[in-house]
């Protein structure tokens, strides 16, 4: 039997998934009868909750960040604990455009598996992705910086790194690669390169037929 593979839809903060197009954004996600693939959707913090609610089928909803602090005395944050508690099945950690210390991954990984919700640790590097494994996330994902945002894609311009990068986690975890991931192709190289999954923001944010746009690449 063919594995599950994941797609994660990173919404950023772009303008094509302010408020209620976030929302519809996850309904449509939930609407896709995509066989073989699970879709994680990641908007922003200002409508999670709405957006937990509008998920369903094979569709989650994970966070982009959280803090890594406790509840109590901390303006502006967010806590995994706000997570959980409106329904977040998992976060982002150390996206490449939202950094965080090592302490502070270390925090959100041990407070997270508590808690039950799922980790994607995000690596920019082979070496990261060999430290990163070996802290025992949900999923490794590697995103080659300075792919991320274009139109060519991590499996056609570094197939290479996918397959390093599987190898370099060992089993340890999932491995999901993203950068420039925009056409079904991808993710079939991906997969045939060991990946469980892969990432996608800017190609889903600037579809103008978004359904149109997940059907191709899913069904
Ligand atoms: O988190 C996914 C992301 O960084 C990839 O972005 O725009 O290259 O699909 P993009």
């Amino acid at each position: 039997m063919s594995k599950q593979m994941f797609v994660i839809l990173n919404f950023k903060a772009y303008s094509a998934f302010e408020g209620a197009r976030a929302v519809n954004a996850v309904k449509l996600a939930a609407s896709i009868p995509a066989r073989g693939y699970s879709i994680i959707c990641c908007p922003p913090a200002s409508v999670l909750s709405e957006c937990v609610k509008s998920a369903g089928g094979n569709t989650l909803v994970f966070a982009q960040s959280a803090d890594a602090v406790e509840p109590g005395k901390h303006t502006g944050k967010t806590t995994l604990e706000q997570l959980k508690s409106i329904g977040v099945k998992g976060l982002l950690v150390n996206h490449s455009e939202n950094r965080i210390s090592f302490n502070q991954i270390i925090f959100l990984l041990n407070r997270a598996g508590k808690l039950g919700l799922k980790t994607v640790l995000c690596a920019r590097n082979l070496s990261e992705v060999r430290k990163f494994s070996s802290l025992r996330p949900w999923a490794v994902a590697f995103e080659p910086p300075q792919l991320i945002g274009g139109r060519v894609s991590v499996s056609s311009a570094k197939p290479s790194v996918i397959a390093d990068g599987v190898k370099a986690v060992g089993g340890k975890c999932l491995f999901l690669a993203g950068a420039g991931v925009n056409s079904r192709e991808d993710l079939t190289a991906s997969k045939k390169l060991g990946a469980s999954g892969v990432l996608i923001a800017s190609a889903f944010s600037k579809a103008a037929d978004k359904k149109k746009f997940l059907r191709t690449l899913l069904v």
